[in-house]
């Protein structure tokens, strides 16, 4: 997918056609099966983590977790923005987030014990951290965002890969999701307005978040003395 290839690729995908010739191009279709083995990877290791936690604590400290690889006329439009040609070296370099995972937690907290414990094992490079919660977007937007790099181990080679993990609470998520789909909606007559209640949304679901916490931390005390007694 490099020089002319690139060129006939953007025609077609003008045309509407990417997914197909995106699939029918073999360096690119191996690209995306490096990027699905690394996206298996990590989330083996964050499901492992969640396992043992879940036995050593009695809880899963996320509740869900979904992946996903960016599809073809996003990562097309994505790199047409960053004005880079579609090569699959360039997509490797320029992209961060063709392999995404999103992690849902029930607790702020738990996002941080996950987040650190992911970060330190020794085959894992931490290429970037942004912390969204605690310095949330001037929209509202709350999340701690990693862009991780893996070994993935192919028949004639090791090679790092990056990943986007996207950690959240089910309150965050909510809010990012609805805001997502409201973003796409045409003739607002306020924008300003909305973006003054989505924000204030954003903070009232935050704090809610934190007395959840503080609710279970007054029942762990709860349950703690209890067993003493
Ligand atoms: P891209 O947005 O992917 O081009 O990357 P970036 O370099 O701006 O990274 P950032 O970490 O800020 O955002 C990456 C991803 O986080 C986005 O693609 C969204 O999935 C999510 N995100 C960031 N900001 C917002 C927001 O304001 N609202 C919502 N709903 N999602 C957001
Ligand atoms: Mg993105």
């Amino acid at each position: 997918m490099q020089g002319s290839e690139g060129l006939e690729l953007a025609a077609f995908l003008k045309d509407g056609e990417a997914e197909q010739i995106f699939q029918e191009m073999k360096p690119f279709r191996q690209l995306m099966m490096q990027y699905e083995c690394a996206l298996q990877e990590v989330e083996t290791k964050l499901n492992v983590l969640n396992t043992e936690f879940s036995l050593e604590y009695d809880r899963n400290p996320f509740e869900t977790i979904k992946t996903r690889i960016k599809r073809p006329l996003s990562i097309y439009n994505k790199m047409e923005r960053l004005g880079e040609a579609i090569t699959v070296e360039n997509i490797e370099s320029c992209l961060n987030d063709v392999a995404g995972i999103r992690v849902i937690c029930s607790f702020p907290e738990d996002i941080y014990t996950i987040a650190e414990l992911i970060s330190k094992q020794d085959d894992i490079n931490v290429l970037a951290r942004k912390d969204y919660i605690k310095n949330p977007k001037e929209n509202g937007y709350r999340s701690l965002h990693l862009i991780l790099e893996i070994p993935i181990f192919l028949s004639n080679e090791k090679k790092y890969m990056k990943v986007e993990v996207q950690f959240r609470t089910i309150a965050m998520d909510f809010w990012a999701s609805v805001e997502h789909k409201l973003k796409y909606k045409k003739n607002i007559k306020n924008p300003q307005e909305i973006a003054e209640q989505l924000k204030h949304c954003a903070d009232t679901i935050a704090d809610v978040d934190f007395r959840m916490q503080e609710i279970r931390h007054h029942i762990d005390k709860i349950a703690e003395t209890c067993k003493l007694e």
